[in-house]
């Protein structure tokens, strides 16, 4: 099989943490150099997976004529510039989410790749998640009916951190509602088919003091009416998380926890009515048919580089466009809009 050979850009962080092990399982995918400014990181990185570069300048990496694609993991603030560079190298580009600090930038992005002539994908991995691909295919298949509510949680602990670029705005564009909450946005999009229309939100600091935001939630309509409603905290300890998704439609609803993660993990349980679908007075729902949904689970990172890389060997579209992306960047934005004016933003 044809392998593709990669550079990284910013591989300290999430690259290192999840995202080059992943690339290690891949069958098309070959690492060539990785690039940190912190140059211990770039160093110990090359070695740890076994690269034959390592730089602190993303000029070198991009020059090197072997290297087909880049996946851009540095702080947000450097993705604009840093994606420019490798459009103009002619490189493929994988970009971590956000795909900058903001959808207007990331629209220029967009359209300079375009122009360049090489691919934009986006680092929304848990798209990939087995769980989230069988909820995909049972909206598909109609088994949940119309649907008409959904919500999506997703939280961590992130206390104050000195220097942390994602605790001011200028480096991070927002707080908990760009850099988790988005996800979940993502992710519901993505399985039901639905777009957010109108947006009403509160961002605000509840337990930390950093400028960003640590607590946001949202309200959206969707396309066909439905209500989305997300759950974005920095203020939340891991270990009372649930991170759920749920979604309830005119036949049946789906409960996931714990599928929102880094890792292919949680439990889903599937809820379909019978036919008579009658109305019950008692309101008691002691009979209730619960499913539990069984998949295998794999490596999201290793689906979204595999994905990536098809799309290039092949000349399809890649798995996660930056539309789709932008579209969830401006939904965030339209959050942060309606949480200072108190009015809701339509899309
Ligand atoms: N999809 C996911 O699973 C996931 C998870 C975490 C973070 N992210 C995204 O990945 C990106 C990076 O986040 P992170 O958590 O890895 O951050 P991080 O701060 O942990 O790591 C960023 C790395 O980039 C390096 N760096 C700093 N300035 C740089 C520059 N100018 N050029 C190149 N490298 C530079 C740092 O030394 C560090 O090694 C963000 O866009 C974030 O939203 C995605």
């Amino acid at each position: 099989m044809r392998k593709i050979k990669w550079g990284v850009i910013g591989c300290g962080g999430i690259a290192d943490r999840r995202t080059l092990p992943g690339m290690m399982l891949a069958d098309n995918a070959e690492l060539v150099a990785v690039m940190d400014a912190n140059p211990e990181f770039a160093e110990n990185v090359k070695e740890k997976y076994n690269a034959k570069y390592a730089f602190t300048d993303a000029k070198e990496l991009l020059a090197l004529d072997e290297i087909e694609a880049v996946y851009i993991a540095s702080p947000v603030a450097f993705h604009k510039e840093q994606a420019f560079a490798a459009a103009d190298a002619k490189k493929h580009i994988l970009i971590e989410k956000p795909v900058a600090l903001t959808a207007a930038d990331a629209e220029e992005i967009e359209a300079y790749c375009k122009k360049a002539g090489v691919k934009l994908g986006v680092g929304f991995m848990m798209r990939f998640h087995a769980y989230h691909q069988a909820i995909k295919n049972i909206i598909a298949e109609g088994k949940l009916g119309n649907i008409v509510s959904m919500r999506g949680q997703f939280t961590c602990w992130y206390p104050e951190i000195e220097g942390a670029w994602r605790q001011k705005f200028a480096t991070s564009g927002g707080g908990s509602m760009v850099d988790m909450g988005v996800h979940a946005i993502d992710v519901l999009q993505y399985v039901s088919g639905l777009k957010a229309k109108t947006v009403a939100g509160f961002a605000s600091n509840l337990v930390f003091n950093y400028e960003v935001e640590d607590s946001c939630n949202a309200v959206m309509k969707m396309d066909n009416g439905a209500a989305m409603y997300i759950e974005a905290n920095f203020n939340i300890p891991d270990a009372a998380a649930s991170c759920r998704l749920e979604l309830y439609g005119t036949r049946g609803s789906i409960l996931a926890e714990g599928t929102l993660s880094q890792v292919e993990a949680g439990k889903v349980e599937l809820r379909i009515a019978d036919d008579s679908l009658g109305y019950n007075a008692q309101q008691d729902v002691a009979e209730l048919n619960i499913q539990d949904l069984e998949v295998t689970f794999g490596n999201m990172y290793t689906k979204e580089i595999e994905g990536f890389g098809n799309a290039i060997i092949n000349d399809t579209d890649v798995p996660v466009p930056a539309n789709e992306a932008i579209f969830n960047q401006k939904i965030v934005e339209a959050v942060y809009e309606s949480s200072k004016t108190g009015k809701f933003v339509t899309l």
